[in-house]
């Protein structure tokens, strides 16, 4: 062990990222300093919101914009090689922390979070049910209501829907980018009804998908999806807007707007309620997640690509709608 391999942003994208975009750098294995640890990674996270930080990413954001040259980060789960005393940290212990794109990691102690065995895999701490859930209590779902989730077949929605009827919910609806993945959102998903972006217009398809309206949207989506769920809200519902893929996967801007011009008629008659995601709601969510999943009473979608080299494609292809649920690189 004395090399290590790395992605970095070779060049800001012309467009949505091409594999091109990026290299992979062997470097020697980090020398952690004080008060970090070093991690062998294990497994990270592809994630299409990385599109907006190669533009330059939002003003107030958590996560800084990533330039060339720059190592690509985000959610990974890795096994300790080394940690400073008195962190608590074990040797071979597994970690989530959020370096990921890279082989070995050097990571602040305190940003090592031990897996313990609440979870039955460690790939299920890479899911982000934690902000579908969050979204959900955000709501304030009740038993016998309809949601729409936009963004359905994503990390983010192929948990939402099925929490969602976890939680209660009588009717679920998603949004997806193809047929075929459509089909597995009602098969695999526990979705009721898919409907499709780029097809037939949406607020018809949603109008009869959901005859008798929406109570509850889990937004990942904003743009037309927003304004179409607008037209079949029913009066007091509550929209909880967790992401903006439509504007973050706009081939013609920087990822970093996500303008969407709305009927506010329709919110005031309505008494809609749109609210930003507030993810430090769901304190219970690790415990609930392990007990279902043990239960057998949910799934985990996900796509496991194999070797860092191909870390980049599976970016572009997470980006361009290929796959559905949670994309892991397995190292
Ligand atoms: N606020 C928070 O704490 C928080 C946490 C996590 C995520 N988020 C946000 O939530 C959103 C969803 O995250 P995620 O991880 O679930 O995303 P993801 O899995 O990376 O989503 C990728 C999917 O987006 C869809 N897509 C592609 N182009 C699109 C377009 N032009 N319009 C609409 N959809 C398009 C495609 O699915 P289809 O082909 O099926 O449409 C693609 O598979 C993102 O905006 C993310 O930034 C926020």
């Amino acid at each position: 062990m004395s090399r290590s391999r790395e992605v970095r942003l070779a060049t800001v994208p012309v467009g949505l990222p091409q594999p091109a975009d990026f290299e992979v750098v062997e470097v020697p294995v980090p020398t952690p300093g004080d008060g970090e640890a070093l991690v062998r990674n294990r497994y990270f996270h592809v994630f299409a919101a990385l599109r907006t930080l190669f533009g330059g990413g939002v003003e107030g954001a958590p996560f800084p914009p990533i330039h060339p040259g720059d190592t690509l980060f985000g959610a990974a789960v890795g096994e300790v090689v080394s940690a400073p005393a008195g962190s608590g940290l074990r040797p071979g212990e597994l970690v989530s922390h959020w370096l990921g794109w890279r082989e070995y990691a050097a990571v602040p102690a305190a940003q090592c979070q031990p897996l313990g065995d609440v979870l039955p895999d460690p790939v299920a701490h890479l899911t982000q049910g934690r902000t579908a859930y969050s979204a959900l209590l955000q709501s304030g779902l009740k038993a016998g209501e309809t949601v729409f989730v936009s963004g359905g077949a994503g990390a983010v929605g192929s948990l939402a829907g099925q929490v969602a009827r976890l939680l209660g919910a009588d009717r679920v609806i998603g949004s997806t980018g193809s047929p075929a993945k459509a089909r597995r959102l009602v098969s695999e998903l526990g979705y009721d009804a898919a409907v499709l972006r780029g097809g037939e217009p949406f607020h018809e398809q949603l109008a009869k998908a959901a005859p008798d309206g929406i109570d509850v949207m889990v937004d990942n989506v904003g743009g037309e999806q927003l304004r179409a769920a607008l037209t079949v809200a029913r009066p007091g519902a509550r929209f909880v807007l967790v992401g903006a893929l439509d504007g973050q996967l706009d081939p013609n801007g920087s990822g970093t707007s996500a303008p969407v011009e709305l009927d506010i008629y329709q919110v005031i008659l309505k008494h809609v309620t749109l609210r930003g995601l507030d993810n430090s709601v769901a304190t219970d969510w690790v415990d609930r997640f392990g007990a279902w999943l043990r239960q057998g009473e949910i799934t985990v979608p996900q796509v496991r690509v194999v070797g860092i080299e191909h870390a980049a494609r599976a970016l572009s292809e997470t980006i361009g709608g290929r796959h559905l649920g949670t994309v892991i690189v397995e190292l």
